[in-house]
């Protein structure tokens, strides 16, 4: 991939897993579009990178959630060259799905489902032009995983990683050279899960459960994007549980989620 003066595009890249893209496209030497919502990070995250790699910084204050924030996005990059797009700004709701604010799933499906197609058909249609580019949907190792009080956030991640597929088959049936991932990945150490009120104190290796970190997903990203594969599950662990759960009869899948659920989450 040639990288002279080339563009990134990172939703969510405040924290977490989308500031570690933004650090590393930075390094790589591409121009950067970052957006976020806590102004002051995103700022503090910009001046670094423009410190540490000498590129321009853009910053894009949005709700993505908001259909008129969502419309000013699509006007700023509308007319500009994406060379790489990552849909990555997303959050977790964990509830039963009867007693959730419904406007909080609404919400979640619109940031992760809504978002993403209209950025992505934004910015492809140049990529084809120009038979180059790469977009990475980070999903979850949740699309895999059906799993009581995270029904729409699977749901969700499962839409992104089957539309990721669908866009990889639509291009390659016509022999076009652009890239795309799926990013699935299991529990990573950034805000996410703070911000749905579980404390960092409990990101605590246990059993097959191992808390990454970013920079640990976004290398095993960029090294399975070189490899041009479209699933990306970053994580022995992840990959061999994925991979045994989906050996399970449906029967004892359904026992074990429940009980899980039950007794891991203190289901009353
Ligand atoms: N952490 C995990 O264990 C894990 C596992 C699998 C998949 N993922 C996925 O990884 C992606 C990145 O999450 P992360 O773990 O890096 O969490 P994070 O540190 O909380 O970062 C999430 C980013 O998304 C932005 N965002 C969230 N909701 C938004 C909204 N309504 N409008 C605009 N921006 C919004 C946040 O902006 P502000 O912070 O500025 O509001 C932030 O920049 C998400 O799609 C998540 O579902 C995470």
């Amino acid at each position: 991939m040639d990288n002279n003066k080339k563009t990134a595009l990172i939703t969510g890249a405040t924290s977490g897993i989308g500031e570690e893209f933004a650090r590393r496209f930075g390094k790589l030497g591409y121009d950067l579009i970052i957006t976020g919502r806590r102004e002051n990070k995103m700022k503090i995250v910009a001046d670094e990178i423009k410190k540490e790699s000498n590129v321009k910084v853009d910053i894009i204050i949005v709700e993505l959630s908001d259909e008129k924030e969502l419309e000013n996005l699509i006007k700023v990059i509308e007319n500009k060259r994406i060379d790489i797009l990552v849909n990555n700004a997303g959050f977790g709701v964990s509830n039963f799905y009867d007693k959730e604010h419904i406007e909080n799933f609404i919400n979640m499906e619109i940031v992760h489902v809504k978002v993403p197609m209209r950025i992505t058909y934004t910015v492809l249609k140049g990529m084809i032009e120009r038979n180059d580019g790469v977009v990475i949907n980070v999903s979850s190792e949740s699309a895999f995983l059906p799993m009581p009080q995270n029904t729409v956030y699977a749901s969700t991640k499962a839409f992104l990683k089957i539309f990721t597929e669908g866009l990889n088959l639509e291009v390659k049936a016509r022999g076009k050279n652009i890239k795309f991932q799926a990013l699935c990945p299991g529990f990573t150490k950034t805000d996410f899960h703070e911000k749905m009120g579980i404390e960092k104190s409990s990101q605590v290796d246990r059993g097959i459960i191992k808390w990454r970190t970013p920079k640990y997903i976004v290398d095993y990203s960029l090294k399975m994007l070189k490899k041009d594969k479209v699933i990306c599950v970053p994580g022995i662990e992840n990959r061999i549980l994925i991979r045994l759960l989906s050996l399970l009869p449906k029967k004892n899948y359904e026992k074990l989620m429940v009980n899980f659920c039950i007794k891991s989450l203190k289901v009353k």
